[in-house]
């Protein structure tokens, strides 16, 4: 666990500005040793174990995340090894912390088409080893962590029952890794220049969010014809407090049924929203029937809403 009192003590901060800015009090650093593919195999295996499934019933795996083990081969393959998921297809889906909500739609239409009955959606990322840890714009936003889910057939007005996934690829250097890829192989000038960390301007970004956290929602809630007071739970993307809760003013949502853990977890990309997922329906907050809302907005830009409702 990484505090923001630890901050503090490595770059120019302190616990005040970074509570007030964004809510984070502490975030989660993964071991040397643990990975994108281990961490999400964990929470893959949590998540098996919770439904009762072994994992060679598993047809497809869809990891989502910005910080896979490797450029290739996809860690939705290293977990699919490491699960002994033989059965199973595997590809990533890069779509920065929007990923896990593009990996429920997509993994949704297999099951909707009834080509697949066990579909396994996986947030995981280690972003500590993305981070310029002396650039305090950055540093103090980010953990390492990983949630999964899996999908099956349910009646069909329970379920996923409706999504938006959208981008804006013009914002997408507001955020990014620019070195390390075909543009920018890495060398040692790009090294020295610390271009394998993560970039962003986070003022624009926060515009962005703000925007997408409650324009997005609102459109599936509307479109659907559930209205705010019906959602049980909101789950956002765990960025940042403000963008949080100047998103849910303006969605209408009480409080009270927007899950928020930023607070301990910090910002962890495509895995905050499965985490958070995770956490509410672990603490008894969502229940068989409950509408739910997954929103989110990331690198890309991306964004994309889904609603459900939950069995379970
Ligand atoms: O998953 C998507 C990821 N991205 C996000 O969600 C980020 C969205 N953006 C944000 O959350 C906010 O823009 C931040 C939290 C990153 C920054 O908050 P802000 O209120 O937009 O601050 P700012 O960038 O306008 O900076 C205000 C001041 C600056 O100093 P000057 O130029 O006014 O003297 C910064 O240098 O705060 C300074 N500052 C800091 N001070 C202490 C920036 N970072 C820190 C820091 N500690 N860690």
């Amino acid at each position: 666990m990484l505090t923001n009192a630890d901050l503090e003590r490595m770059v120019d901060t302190s616990d005040e500005w970074i509570t007030e800015r964004t809510g984070i009090r502490e975030r989660r650093i993964a071991a040397d040793h643990e990975t994108a593919s281990t961490m999400g195999t964990e929470a893959a295996r949590q998540a098996l174990d919770a439904a009762g499934v072994s994992p060679d019933r598993l047809d497809l795996i869809i990891t989502a995340t910005v910080t896979g083990d490797m450029s290739f081969p996809s860690t939705a393959c290293l977990m699919q090894a490491a699960l002994g998921a033989g059965n199973a297809g595997a590809f990533d889906i890069g779509a920065g912390c929007t990923g896990f909500v593009y990996g429920l739609s997509v993994a949704s239409q297999f099951i909707e088409t009834g080509t697949y009955d066990h579909v396994l959606v996986v947030g995981t990322e280690k972003l500590s080893v993305i981070t310029n840890w002396a650039d305090r714009t950055t540093c103090v936003l980010f953990g390492d962590g990983a949630g999964a889910a899996l999908l099956g057939p349910c009646d069909p007005d329970r379920g996923i029952l409706g999504f938006e996934l959208g981008a804006e690829g013009t914002g997408g250097d507001l955020l990014c890794v620019p070195g390390g890829g075909s543009l920018r192989p890495l060398t040692h000038e790009g090294l020295d220049a610390g271009e394998q960390y993560l970039r962003m301007n986070g003022r624009e970004v926060f515009k962005f969010a703000a925007r997408a956290l409650s324009d997005s929602p609102a459109r599936v809630m509307a479109r659907l014809g559930i209205s705010p007071s019906e959602v049980a739970m909101l789950i956002p993307h765990q960025a940042n407090s403000r963008i949080t809760e100047a998103a849910i003013k303006r969605l209408n949502v009480p409080s009270e049924r927007v899950y928020s853990n930023v607070d301990r977890f910090g910002n962890t990309s495509a895995a905050s929203i499965p985490i958070a997922l995770s956490e509410a329906v672990g603490r008894g907050l969502i229940k068989d029937g409950d509408i739910v809302i997954l929103t989110g907005f990331g690198a890309g830009l991306t964004y994309g809403t889904c609603a459900m409702k939950w069995v379970g």
